[in-house]
């Protein structure tokens, strides 16, 4: 298949050799003290070796408290440094570029992952839990910004190609930006002003600590849909805000656990199921000039060259079809310009205890 999809792109000097971005998927598979191991890094190989231009890894803390489950990989140690290279340094054998993704849980975790309570910008119950977390001091605020910094300068030792900050699905960042989830009434909520300071102090702490040739990407929701949460409008507002300040490229997602099939829907059918973030993607287009990265429910090789020659997305993201056929690239490249085979049961998110894998293959 030749394609503009197999045209390299080049994002704050990383130049990647593709279209194609495995989406952050957490695997489930790091050890319960955050280190990446052989089973794990295996995962990666697969990916690079399957053709994937840019893999994002799945979500990695920040701090301590900001773990989601058991098993997702940290990145908040300098001991974590050795392991984190030999997975850049296996992925880096083949074609690949691959990005850090760093988060905090904030309110979406459990106090029985972390043993205490979860902190968050207010403390706003979360029913799938059925707690209520604490609120974030200021002096936390300021010492989390410097956690993102932080972690970041271990990306880079551990010679990832980039980071890219979690601002979607509901976690902390995306707590902050959201009105539902953020009440405060000082400097950090409130107004929209107030809401967006969370990421684009994160952003310019993560700058000065490596500085402007370093790629830096987010992942950033475009709108919550839940009642009183984030809107299309105030998301175009906050991810103009990151393009103007520096962010190198920006990938549209939205929903939180709270809202109903949102990030990952099921039931992907027909074509037209696909690309469910599009007119939220058309919204961001209008307000920023970086890179723009589309996921949500593609599955479909005809359709993603035409979004990306019509201009409408810089690159695809695919999160699932990768945990089924991680050749997936490879095979497409090949002429096999089927569509991906993952029928978006959703059984990959079931077992939230045991490493992702594709259940239909069981
Ligand atoms: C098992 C699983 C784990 C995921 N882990 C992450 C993650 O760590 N970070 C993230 O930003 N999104 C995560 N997601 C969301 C995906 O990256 C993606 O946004 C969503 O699944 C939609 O893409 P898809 O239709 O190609 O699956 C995860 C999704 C699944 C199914
Ligand atoms: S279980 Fe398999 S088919 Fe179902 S959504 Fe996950 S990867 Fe796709």
């Amino acid at each position: 298949m030749e394609s503009v999809l197999f045209e390299p792109i080049d994002i704050n000097g990383m130049v990647v050799p593709n279209r194609f971005v495995r989406s952050a998927t957490n695997d489930r598979l790091a050890e319960v003290s955050g280190h990446v191991n052989d089973p794990f890094i295996a995962v990666y190989e697969k990916l690079a070796a399957g053709g994937v231009g840019l893999i994002v890894t799945g979500h990695a803390y920040v701090q301590w408290n900001g773990k989601a489950s058991a098993t997702m990989m940290g990145g908040h140690d300098d001991d974590l440094i050795p392991g984190m290279k030999k997975l850049v340094e296996t992925v880096h054998r083949y074609d690949s570029k691959i990005v850090l993704q760093i988060n905090h849980a904030g309110r979406q975790t459990a106090s029985a992952v972390l043993g205490e309570s979860a902190v968050a910008p207010s403390p706003v119950h979360i029913s799938l839990y059925d707690e209520t977390p604490r609120e974030l001091t200021g002096e936390e605020i300021e010492e989390l910004i410097e956690n993102f910094a932080a972690t970041t300068r271990r990306a880079v030792a551990a010679g990832f190609d980039g980071v890219q900050l979690h601002g979607a699905h509901g976690y902390l960042i995306s707590q902050f930006i959201s009105p539902y989830t953020n009440r405060r009434e000082d400097a950090w909520g409130g107004s929209l002003e107030n809401r967006m300071r969370f990421p684009l102090e994160v952003l310019r702490r993560v700058r000065e600590e490596v500085g402007a040739s370093y790629p830096v990407l987010i992942k950033l929701n475009s709108e919550d849909y839940l009642e009183g949460g984030l809107t299309i409008e105030e998301g175009s507002q906050i991810a103009r805000a990151l393009s103007e300040n520096g962010i190198d490229a920006i990938e549209i997602s939205g929903g939180t656990y709270e809202s109903p099939n949102a990030a990952a829907k099921i039931g992907i059918k027909e074509e037209e199921d696909e690309a469910y973030f599009l007119p939220n993607a058309r919204k961001f287009r209008e307000v920023i000039d970086v890179p723009l990265i589309l996921v949500g429910g593609l599955r479909t090789p005809r359709l993603m060259v035409r979004l990306v020659e019509d201009g409408e997305a810089d690159m695809v993201s695919l999160c699932r079809p990768f945990i089924r056929e991680p050749d997936l690239v490879n095979r497409w490249e090949g002429g096999d310009e089927l569509k991906a085979e993952c029928i978006s049961c959703g059984g990959c998110h079931k077992y939230r205890d045991e490493p992702v894998r594709c259940i239909v293959l069981d």
